[in-house]
């Protein structure tokens, strides 16, 4: 049964209404009177159920209000009022019910619309909330509670600069609590605006922020806004005044100040905080190598040791964060196509498996899949799902040099990123893929160079190059346009490239 079936069913019939309307009429003379004086039955009863709810009776008011509803079912204020009474009793599903039906009656009153988007924010149901909030803004653009809340919505489902346009609005209607300042700072802050998301924190702080996770991110705003104007050394030192104390060690202050700088293009601040972290470890593997990408000096692919430890610091959460946070799909796009092309092979090399969301998406009986990746973190991992035949520690070039063996697929999804230079890996995979069978890889791509390194320490290519490295030994099949995954601002745009090796005796 579906929800509105379901509540509807739960309305009184005819023979009890009249049961309790004669319990209500001796328990409330003013009720009673106004039958008396021919009021109608269901005006009566609605008046009676505002009255006993106002006197803190909700759960009373709710019966009352749903035979009133039954008495009247063309009334949208009777399916309101039942659904505030519901609200009132926790049962907000049922509210959000009834108060859509109430605009099913009359969709023009925008206070509804906002409640109706309250329910449907406190049942889960953002994106509802929102075509509901924007009808209310239809409807009056003055209003400001519309504009929060849309807002509020948009950060949470990651529209970061809808979020920032929204709760401008609504504070330019008007001035709101510090929670709602300290929204746009984060609203902000994730569209990396830093001296704005800053001052929002500013403007939260004056109106006395209490919460210690708002306060955290107020403090950190005000470091990074100190960080793009004065060296790490002496950014810190405004911080500590700020705060009063030192709250986290500066040297972990100051890497996470690195990484978000980096991703929103804010370069030399970055790149101060890089110098001001190498001078304490000079060897970090991470460190360097993104140092290097900031500054764009292009390697031919990211180091081993960067990969090493990335990756395996990174296992543990590379798929919470990958799938749920940064929304990659580029192992279902590439599946689904496998699938409805019909693109069949039995034996397939998985090239930087990483955890191995690729290959549970393909694997079946008879299927072999083998698995080669650098990081023991991901395999230890990938092994865990049990779909590989085979799982290799390797560097992918290194693995080329040495396999025999053939395959019918070879798949790398989200893994050329690490690797600028494809000439290589190209020749490896002509050279272990049988005749007829499948090259799939992903890129990121760009239109300035074959290949180049963005900040993010991953490489982007030029589609053109993939297809002149394809040369004589694979035709070029399909190239689906894609975005990779979500980086600071937005998608990264990307492709997958579908290849084919052509007869290896006549290309070998
Ligand atoms: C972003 S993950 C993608 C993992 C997997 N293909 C997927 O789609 O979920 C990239 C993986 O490639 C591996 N990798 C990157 N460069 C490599 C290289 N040169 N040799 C071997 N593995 C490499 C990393 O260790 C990591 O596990």
């Amino acid at each position: 049964m579906g929800q509105i079936e379901d509540a509807l069913s739960q309305l009184p019939d005819m023979p009890s209404i009249a049961v309790h309307i004669q319990k209500w009429r001796a328990s409330y003379p003013a009720f009673d009177a106004n039958l008396r004086a021919d009021v109608e039955e269901g005006k009566a009863l609605r008046a009676l159920a505002l009255s006993v709810w106002s006197n803190g009776d909700a759960a009373t008011a709710v019966q009352m209000l749903q035979a009133a509803l039954v008495l009247c079912p063309s009334d949208p204020w009777v399916f309101s009022d039942l659904s505030g009474a519901l609200a009132a009793t926790g049962r907000i599903e049922e509210a959000r019910v009834f108060l859509s039906l109430s605009l099913n009656l009359d969709s023009s009153n925008a206070q509804r619309w906002l409640l109706f988007a309250g329910y449907c924010l406190q049942c889960g149901e953002t994106e509802d909330a929102k075509i509901a909030l924007n009808k209310a803004l239809e409807i009056n653009p003055g209003l400001d509670q519309a504009w929060i809340s849309l807002g509020i919505a948009c950060l949470q489902t990651k529209e970061f600069d809808a979020a920032v346009q929204c709760l401008r609005e609504g504070l330019r209607l008007n001035d709101q609590g510090s929670l709602v300042h300290a929204c746009y700072g984060e609203a902000l802050f994730h569209s990396g605006d830093v001296p704005a998301s800053a001052q929002a924190y500013r403007n939260a702080f004056a109106r006395g922020i209490s919460d210690a996770t708002v306060m955290s991110k107020h403090l950190f705003a005000q470091l990074l806004e100190a960080l793009l104007t004065q060296p790490p050394a002496s950014a810190l030192k405004i911080y500590e005044n700020v705060t009063g104390l030192q709250v986290d060690p500066p040297a972990s202050l100051i890497n996470k100040a690195f990484h978000f700088l980096s991703s929103y293009g804010y370069r030399p601040a970055a790149l101060n905080c890089a110098r001001y972290l190498l001078e304490e470890s000079p060897n970090d593997p991470i460190l360097s190598y993104l140092a290097d990408a900031l500054r764009g000096e292009v390697t031919q692919r990211a180091p081993d040791a960067y990969i090493t430890e990335f990756f395996d610091q990174f296992s543990d959460t590379f798929e919470e964060k990958l799938v749920g946070l940064l929304q990659y799909r580029v192992p279902e796009t590439i599946a689904k196509e496998i699938e409805t092309r019909g693109i069949s092979f039995q034996s397939c090399l998985d090239l930087g498996c990483g955890t191995g969301l690729m290959a549970q998406l393909i694997h079946q009986p008879g299927r072999l899949i083998t698995g080669v990746d650098l990081s023991s973190g991901m395999l230890a991992k990938a092994a865990e799902r049990k779909v590989y035949t085979t799982l290799i520690q390797s560097e992918i070039h290194r693995y080329f040099e040495t396999v025999t063996q053939t395959f019918d697929a070879i798949i790398a999804a989200d893994v050329l990123v690490y690797i600028g230079d494809l000439q290589a890996l190209m020749a490896g995979a002509a050279k272990c893929l049988s005749s007829g069978g499948h090259l799939i890889v992903s890129v990121e791509t760009t239109q300035k160079a074959d290949f180049e390194i963005l900040p993010s320490g991953r490489f982007a290519h030029r589609l053109e190059y993939l297809q002149r490295l394809s040369g004589d030994q694979f035709s070029l099949e399909r190239i689906i346009p894609t975005n990779i995954r979500r980086d600071a601002i937005g998608f990264a745009n990307g492709a997958i490239v579908f290849m084919r090796r052509l007869d290896r005796d006549r290309h070998p």
